[in-house]
C-alpha cells in the first residue's frame, strides 16, 4: 500500500530523508499555508526547520498507519515533493470513516493535481481500507479548495459552525462527503477522468523512475 499512483501524481508516505525537499517547499509556502492550517503549538519544534522534528512527524505517521488510524501521503509530481494528502481520524466500528486534508505547493497550484490525488486517496480509502465514508471540511472563504470538491462533485452536507481551529480561530466549515455507495457508482467515471493512464502516458514508466529513493525504510 505504500505507493499509490494517479495519472500524474504519486502518493507515498514521507520518510526522514525527504527532509530537504520538505523544508524547501514548506518554507516557500509558509505564509500562504498558515492561513489554512491549525496554529503551531507554542514551543514545539518546527518540522520545516528541525530534521528531528520532521523525523518524529514521519514516525508518528508510521505509527498511525500501523494502528490503522491515519494514512498520510506526500504528493509527488515528476519525482518532486509537492504537497500532502492525508486521511486522518479513521474510525472503525459503526462509523468506518475518515477525514481528508490536503495542500499543494503554490508553484504547481492550478494544475488539478489535488483533485487527482483526492480521487487516488478515495480509491484507497474505499477499495483498500474498506471505509464507508470520507469527509472534507473547508473554510467558506477557501475558494480554491471549494473548487477541488466541486470538480469531483462531492456531496454537500452543510455548514458546521466553529468546527475546526484554523490559524487560532474556531472557523465554520462547509462539510462535503462521499460514501462507499456513491464511490461504487461514480468510481468508473472518476477514475477515467482523473487517474487512468492516457494512451501515451508517462505513468506507464516504472515507479522507480518517478520517485528516486522509493523503497527506503519509511520514517
Ligand atoms: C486548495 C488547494 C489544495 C488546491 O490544489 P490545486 O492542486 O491547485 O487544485 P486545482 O488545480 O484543482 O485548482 C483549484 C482552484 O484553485 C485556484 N487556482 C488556480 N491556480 C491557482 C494558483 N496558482 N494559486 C492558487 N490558486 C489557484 C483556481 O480557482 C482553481 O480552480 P480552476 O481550476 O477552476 O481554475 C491549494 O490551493 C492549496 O494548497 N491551498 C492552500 C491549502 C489549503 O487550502 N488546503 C485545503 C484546506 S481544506
Amino acid at each position: 500500500m505504500s505507493t499509490l499512483l494517479g495519472r500524474r501524481v504519486l502518493l507515498r508516505p514521507l520518510m526522514r530523508n525527504d527532509f530537504g525537499e520538505w523544508r524547501e517547499v514548506r518554507r516557500r509556502n509558509r505564509a500562504r499555508l498558515k492561513a489554512w492550517e491549525p496554529q503551531a503549538v507554542a514551543g514545539r519544534p518546527d518540522s520545516a526547520e528541525d530534521p528531528r522534528a520532521f523525523a518524529d512527524r514521519c514516525s508518528a505517521r508510521r505509527r498511525e498507519r500501523q494502528h490503522g488510524t491515519g494514512y498520510g501521503f506526500g504528493v509527488f509530481v515528476n519525482g518532486c515533493f509537492r504537497g500532502e494528502m492525508n486521511l486522518s481520524s479513521i474510525q472503525r466500528g459503526p462509523f468506518q470513516s475518515c477525514y481528508v486534508g490536503y495542500w499543494i505547493d503554490e508553484a504547481v497550484a492550478g494544475n488539478g493535481y489535488t483533485p487527482e490525488a483526492l480521487v487516488v486517496a478515495a480509491r484507497f480509502a474505499f477499495e483498500e481500507l474498506r471505509l464507508h465514508r470520507m469527509q472534507v471540511a473547508i473554510v467558506p472563504r477557501n475558494s480554491a479548495s471549494l473548487r477541488v470538491v466541486e470538480k469531483l462533485d462531492l456531496r454537500y452536507e452543510g455548514l458546521a459552525e466553529r468546527y475546526v481551529e484554523i490559524n487560532g480561530v474556531w472557523e465554520d466549515h462547509h462539510r462535503f462527503a462521499m460514501t462507499e455507495e456513491e464511490w461504487r457508482v461514480r468510481a468508473p467515471d472518476l477514475i477515467a477522468q482523473w487517474i487512468a493512464p492516457l494512451p501515451d502516458d508517462r505513468a506507464e514508466r516504472p515507479v522507480s523512475e518517478l520517485v528516486p529513493g522509493r523503497g527506503d525504510e519509511p520514517g
